[in-house]
């Protein structure tokens, strides 16, 4: 029976297990670019055991960061410093994952921990932030309203997309997520509360989907057949429209995967704050295996998968092909050798670098 410690082939890619710790920005860059910080934390991630590493939200373009501090991919130099952090985690057997991102109406913020707000206009570090049509996300602390996208502003995006996943390859990436969750730009054009434009991109499902479609398909056309081509979409925003907006999810999800899509990681839509979350242990399970069976496409999901027992059922039953476990792993990098060792899991000490993996055998540590 396929379990979390069974190995997930996905194109030429075998993830070692199913354990793939997603993307979390660190808010740690200056003008895009990774750095130590950046290295030690992923090497320490990967270090850990889980089979994919997926690097923070990873802005195509200067515009599109969250913050100033947000990483980015959309020159030489920024790439230069990515190369190093793919060598870092492939040397511990992980997959090295990217996300690449626009935030959208969610772009010029402060840091979480600076207040997690939309930088003031009259701040030097701000700049001008764009999406579907001239809607904030709405709460007071992220209350700028953007700047509506012309057709021209659409095309520049799309293209800094493909530049940035032909920049992400160059750098040894092997396993690119696509940003089209949680309020930034491209779930911005799906959702019915942020995108109220009447022209193709606006309007019914069809239209509302079309700028994710024609972006993935943009970028599907650079990125090799053989490695996985993912997406981070959120399915369902918890406002209420759950089960037309899920009909229609699905439906799009069907056209992504007609024109390439290898796998989706499932998530919410955060696009409206009168979203009511029912947060819990595995509260996107239900949603994520109707993606998987109705689709026909692998997927992953994060948020409350944190308890090696659920994460492992969560394989078991068929919900998910690969479970992200996010913030546990900043509580403890290893949590893949933690989990292999709850579920008496035969040599877990064997998912470790042998410079830990030979003491903890010797002096039969198990502990974590
Ligand atoms: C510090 C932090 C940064 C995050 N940054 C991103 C990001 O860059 N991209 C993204 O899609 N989700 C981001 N998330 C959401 C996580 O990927 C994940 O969905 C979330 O932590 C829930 O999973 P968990 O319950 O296992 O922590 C972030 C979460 C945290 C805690």
């Amino acid at each position: 029976m396929t379990s979390l410690f069974t190995p997930f082939p996905l194109k030429d890619v075998t993830l070692k297990n199913r354990i793939a710790v997603p993307p979390m920005c660190q808010y740690s860059a200056i003008d895009g670019i990774p750095n130590d910080w950046h290295l030690a934390h992923y090497s320490q991630l990967a270090r850990g055991g889980a089979g994919l590493v997926i690097v923070e939200a990873t802005a195509v373009s200067a515009d599109g960061r969250i913050t100033p501090g947000c990483l980015g991919i959309w020159n030489e130099e920024q790439a230069t410093e990515h190369a190093k952090i793919v060598t870092a985690i492939k040397k511990t057997g992980a997959v090295p994952g990217i996300q690449i991102a626009h935030a959208g109406m969610k772009a010029s913020a402060n840091k979480p921990w600076e207040g997690d707000d939309h930088l003031p206009v009259s701040d030097s570090k701000a700049w001008e932030t764009i999406a579907p049509s001239a809607v904030p996300f709405g709460t007071d602390a992220l209350s700028r309203i953007p700047r509506a996208m012309s057709k021209d502003d659409i095309a520049r995006v799309q293209n800094d997309f493909v530049t940035a996943a032909k920049r992400a390859l160059d750098a040894g990436y092997e396993w690119l997520e696509l940003h089209f969750a949680h309020g930034y730009l491209a779930q911005s054009f799906f959702s019915h509360h942020t995108n109220q434009r009447d022209d193709e991109y606006g309007g019914n499902a069809e239209n509302r989907g079309r700028y994710l479609l024609e972006t993935m398909k943009a970028v599907r056309d650079v990125w090799p057949e053989n490695l996985p081509f993912t997406m981070r979409f959120g399915v369902l925003e918890f406002d209420g429209h759950d089960s037309q907006t899920v009909e229609e999810s699905i439906e799009l999800t069907k056209k992504f995967k007609d024109n390439g899509l290898d796998f989706m990681s499932v998530s919410v839509g955060f696009s409206t704050p009168t979203a009511s979350i029912p947060w819990g242990p595995a509260f996107l399970a239900p949603y994520a295996k109707r993606v998987r069976d109705e689709v026909g496409i692998p997927v992953g999901s994060a948020w409350g998968f944190d308890t090696p027992s659920l994460a492992d059922a969560s394989v078991r039953n068929k919900d998910l092909d690969v479970v992200f476990v996010g913030r546990a792993h900043l509580a403890n990098p290893h949590w893949s050798y933690k989990a292999a060792l709850d579920l008496g899991i035969k040599e877990p000490e064997h998912m470790l670098p042998d410079q830990y993996r030979y003491w903890l055998e010797k002096y039969h540590m198990r502990r974590a």
